[in-house]
């Protein structure tokens, strides 16, 4: 297996598996090696500072997709510092390894929906 630290904020990998790897065993060596663990894949863990930020000051995730219901109104005018203050404070919460599936999004409400 070869790896290789994208750019950026330096917490993405490419991993690239040579036939005949044992995948798990070498994704869990690699993940102990590199201290990834399950908050680097679910909920705030897998977004970066700067996609944090474009969640709290314009409501959109890392597609660009503007979100419903988040209510980023409360959070968009905060200073940097309060912004960065607010970021490390939710970084320092341990990660609950819930995995929520993807939103569905319709044109239109479900058939029988008031
Ligand atoms: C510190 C508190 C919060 C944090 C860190 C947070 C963070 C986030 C993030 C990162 C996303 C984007 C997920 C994606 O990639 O699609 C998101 C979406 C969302 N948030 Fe929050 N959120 C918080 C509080 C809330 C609250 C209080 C509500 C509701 C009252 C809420 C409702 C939602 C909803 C409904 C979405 C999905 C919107 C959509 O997919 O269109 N969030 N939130």
């Amino acid at each position: 297996m070869k790896s290789k630290r994208l750019g950026g904020d330096g917490t993405g990998h490419v991993l690239v598996f040579d036939k005949g790897d044992e995948v798990v065993e070498q994704l869990l060596a690699f993940a102990k090696q590199e201290q990834v663990t399950a908050a680097s894949f679910s909920g705030i863990g897998a977004f970066s500072d700067e996609d944090l930020k474009r969640v709290f000051r314009e409501g959109r995730n890392r597609a660009g997709r503007p979100l419903w219901v988040m209510p980023w109104s409360v959070t968009q005018n905060l200073t940097d510092e309060d912004m960065d203050s607010l970021i490390a404070a939710l970084r320092e919460i341990p990660p609950n390894p819930n995995l929520v599936p993807a939103p569905e999004l319709r044109e239109q409400p479900p058939s029988g929906a008031q």
